[in-house]
């Protein structure tokens, strides 16, 4: 149906930018200038988590592009959303957990009453790369005694092997490259 028109790479879902040092950037910003691209995208990962993790508690979005989708699909499963940020963004207390990056490390945080004890939680991003971001933001719950129940992304790039970062099996992703 029109409502499942987000699929195969094309130039109205997630279009491949060229990039510096020959690398190539999906970009999801297209999805978002398209209303129906945008419905879609939430009735998919909403079908998904009402079918798989019906007992899910709070939507968990990564900085910053898991910050456009995650508050649409907590807001129509009816349950609160929860930011994890990059270093220093977050007011008040926060707990934090550092990653390595290609070159460097970076650290992601998120606020220490944000996640209670036991919480069931769902991560969402934009993209799975290497994994390392979506993985330090799943220690990050664990760190707060919140059970992670799974990952969900729109973009998997598959050639980097992200998903291996990552619980086996709690990876979903709507397009694959
Ligand atoms: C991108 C993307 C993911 C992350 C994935 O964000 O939006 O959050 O990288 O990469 P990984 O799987 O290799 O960790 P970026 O770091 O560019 O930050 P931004 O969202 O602030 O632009």
């Amino acid at each position: 149906s029109g409502r499942r028109s987000l699929g195969r790479p094309s130039t109205t879902s997630s279009g491949a930018c060229p990039g510096i040092a020959g690398r190539s950037y999906r970009d999801i910003c297209p999805i978002l200038k398209d209303p129906g691209a945008l419905t879609a995208v939430i009735d998919l990962f909403e079908e998904h988590v009402r079918q798989t993790h019906p007992q899910v508690e709070l939507i968990v979005g990564l900085d910053a592009r898991g910050f456009l989708f995650g508050p649409l699909l907590a807001q129509r499963l009816g349950v609160g959303f929860v930011l994890v940020r990059k270093k220093g963004k977050l007011p008040g207390p926060t707990v934090s957990v550092a990653y390595k990056l290609e070159y460097g490390e970076a650290e992601v945080e998120v606020q220490e009453d944000a996640v209670a004890p036991g919480e069931k939680v769902l991560l969402i991003d934009d993209l799975l790369a290497t994994g390392g971001t979506l993985c330090a933001a799943c220690e990050l719950m664990k760190k707060q005694n919140a059970e992670v129940m799974g990952c969900m992304v729109i973009i998997e790039l598959k050639e980097l092997n992200g998903v291996e970062k990552l619980k086996p099996n709690t990876l979903f992703s709507l397009v694959q490259y």
